[in-house]
């Protein structure tokens, strides 16, 4: 029988060049370190770190060296995806993606657990976009991996969140991945960030849900964006055999 496996979710990092730079009253650069520093405590070691988007929240490269740096350190493997907020060329600069939009989707395989990265963004766009290669790119995926447990992370959240100044800036066109979601019974759960909140729900045994920042919260379903609290979060996902069970921590700044 295999053994328990665990996977972070980090997402809206939202750094700078200037590490004493905040933003809506959080020190992103301080925030973040505190949460490695909570990762870096737990008492199993995850197999994989996913930071789902808005690395940077002044598209420098000096905040994306912060940010390799800060994962760097933490010896875990990670990956990464781009945010709203992200400048994909700038990324390419410091880390060793080398993306082209349009071929920057791919997936990791964790003891038999299937994983796909989507990139959503499309700079300096808010909202989320999914061209037609790429959605064609995921269904062959899935298709080719059929038999693997699957896990997608993404920027955008496919499905409203009831916060309507952030549901303006979901996935657009989102009932073509929600069809392809749908007709691949392997998909377990999906996550994304971008709404700086704590998200959970289950459609059709899919689970959908966020990762909180690791920066600074907003309160959820209101109409207006309203800080929450300045606390940074994470999410953590258990993997067992074809079961998945996953839960939020929150660190203190
Ligand atoms: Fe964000
Ligand atoms: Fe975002």
């Amino acid at each position: 029988m295999q053994s328990k496996n665990y996977i972070v979710q980090i997402s809206d990092t939202h750094l700078f060049g200037d590490k004493n730079k905040k933003i809506n009253g959080a020190n992103s650069y301080q925030n973040l370190k505190a949460v490695m520093n909570n990762i870096a405590a737990l008492p199993f070691k995850p197999e994989l770190i996913v930071v789902t988007g808005d690395l940077s929240q002044d598209c420098t490269f000096e905040s994306y060296q912060h940010l390799a740096n800060l994962l760097n350190r933490a010896g875990t493997r990670y990956t990464l995806m781009p945010g709203n907020h992200d400048d994909v060329d700038v990324i390419n600069r410091v880390f060793d993606f080398n993306w082209v939009k349009d071929n920057v989707d791919y997936s990791v395989e964790i003891n038999g657990w299937f994983l796909y990265m989507l990139d959503t963004s499309v700079y300096p766009e808010e909202k989320g976009f999914l061209s037609d290669k790429q959605l064609e790119q995921f269904n062959t995926s899935l298709k080719k991996n059929q038999n693997k447990p699957t896990i997608v992370f993404m920027h955008h959240h496919p499905v409203l969140v009831n916060s309507s100044w952030i549901d303006r800036s979901t996935l657009q066109d989102s009932h073509k991945y929600l069809k392809i979601v749908n007709s691949n019974s392997q998909i377990k759960a999906v996550m994304f960030g971008h709404i700086h909140q704590v998200f959970e729900t289950k459609i059709d045994n899919v689970i959908y849900c966020s990762a909180p920042s690791s920066c600074y919260q907003v309160l959820p379903r209101t109409e207006m964006f309203t800080i929450e609290k300045l606390t940074p979060g994470y999410r953590i996902i258990e993997v067992n055999n074809e079961n998945i069970d996953t839960s939020v921590c929150w660190v203190s700044s």
